[in-house]
């Protein structure tokens, strides 16, 4: 009986060997290996008859049957990559593709100064505990002036200043002029305490100069709670100031007027290119100094108009422009090179 066996298991050793050497395509191998190895296989078929053997048997069969499976299976691994190999290498002379050529260049796409400018900015403010809150591009006249304490006569509310958008006769929608709006939807549907940046576009008349667009970005900060002071606002902006140009950079505020905080700042870097040494500093002019945006503590009118109490919270505001932020830390002297998009300019940072 065994020797039957063992006939037959050198019968199958033989045949598949030759078989799988003179296999010509991959679908053909494994169609070959399942007929072998398989679970209804040749090998496995064999292997039942295992049962009828005597213990003595079982043991000098199983691992010559064993040896069997383990050498064809080998095999049939590395007849299959040899026929990957020659496969690939069909396809390919089948093509025209020669694989020795160089690659396509492929221009791989960069942020946006501005955009770059803008993330370190939110960033910083992200870790001082901002969230970003948004506002409408296409703003009612209420949010953009009334609520923010800014009287009829304001210039601001002048046809030179503003885009008004006609609403049948009303000049009641306009496109926003700064992002101090955002302060007011914001707290109309939120309790304080709050913290938000709002970074977006703003709208003015303004001819395209070097340093005037009538398109920009603000990136607006409010910060509404109990006991908010000016030093708050000193140590918060401080933080900012540094944290964008380093933590060398000086920082001066200056009072100021703006129609919703009372009091006001403006706040000013000490000039990165000439630290206020170079009288002629095409810069800062020789002033040593850069206004870099303006803030001041909340107007209690302001806080009034959004059913906040003035006696119980008082916060601070402040708005800067990326553009002109982003400016002085690149040194771009031209507003335009941000809209102009070429390439040989915006690649460069
Ligand atoms: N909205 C002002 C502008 O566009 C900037 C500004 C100043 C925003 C003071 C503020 C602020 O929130 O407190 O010129």
């Amino acid at each position: 009986m065994i020797e039957q066996l063992k006939t037959k298991l050198n019968e199958i050793e033989n045949t598949y060997i030759s078989k799988l050497q003179n296999c010509a395509s991959s679908k053909d191998l494994q169609d070959l290996q399942v007929e072998s190895l398989g679970r209804k296989g040749a090998l496995t078929e064999l292997l039942k008859s295992l049962k009828d053997l005597s213990l003595e048997e079982k043991k000098a069969f199983g691992p010559l049957s064993n040896e069997v499976k383990n050498k064809l299976t080998a095999l049939f691994e590395e007849k299959a990559k040899v026929l990957e190999i020659e496969e690939i290498n069909k396809t390919l002379n089948a093509t025209d593709i020669d694989l020795t050529l160089p690659a396509f260049p492929f221009e791989k796409g960069k942020r946006h100064p501005l955009e770059i400018a803008k993330k370190r900015m939110t960033d910083i403010l992200k870790g001082l505990g901002f969230v970003w809150a948004q506002g409408p591009l296409v703003e009612d006249e209420y949010h953009n002036f009334d609520a923010l304490n800014i009287p009829a006569h304001h210039p601001a509310r002048d046809m030179q200043d503003t885009f008004f958008i006609k609403n049948t006769q009303k000049k009641d929608f306009v496109l926003r002029t700064h992002t101090s709006g955002v302060q007011i939807r914001t707290m109309q549907k939120q309790k304080p305490p709050i913290r938000i940046i709002a970074p977006g576009r703003v709208f003015r008349k303004d001819a395209l100069d070097a340093t005037h667009s009538p398109v920009f970005n603000q990136i607006e900060g409010l910060y509404i709670d109990k006991n908010v002071s000016l030093a708050d606002l000193k140590r918060d902006l401080t933080l900012f100031m540094k944290g964008l140009f380093g933590p060398k950079a000086q920082v001066r505020f200056r009072s100021s007027f703006f129609p919703f905080t009372e009091p006001s700042v403006e706040v000013d870097v000490k000039c990165v290119f000439c630290e206020g040494k170079n009288p002629t500093c095409p810069v800062c002019k020789g002033s040593g100094w850069k206004e870099m945006l303006g803030a001041g503590i909340v107007h209690p009118n302001v806080l009034r108009n959004c059913g906040i109490d003035p006696e119980v919270y008082s916060g601070y505001a402040f708005g800067m422009g990326v553009e002109r932020l982003a400016m002085f830390s690149l040194n771009i002297k031209d507003i335009r090179n941000f809209y102009d998009n070429d390439v040989r300019i915006l690649e460069q940072f």
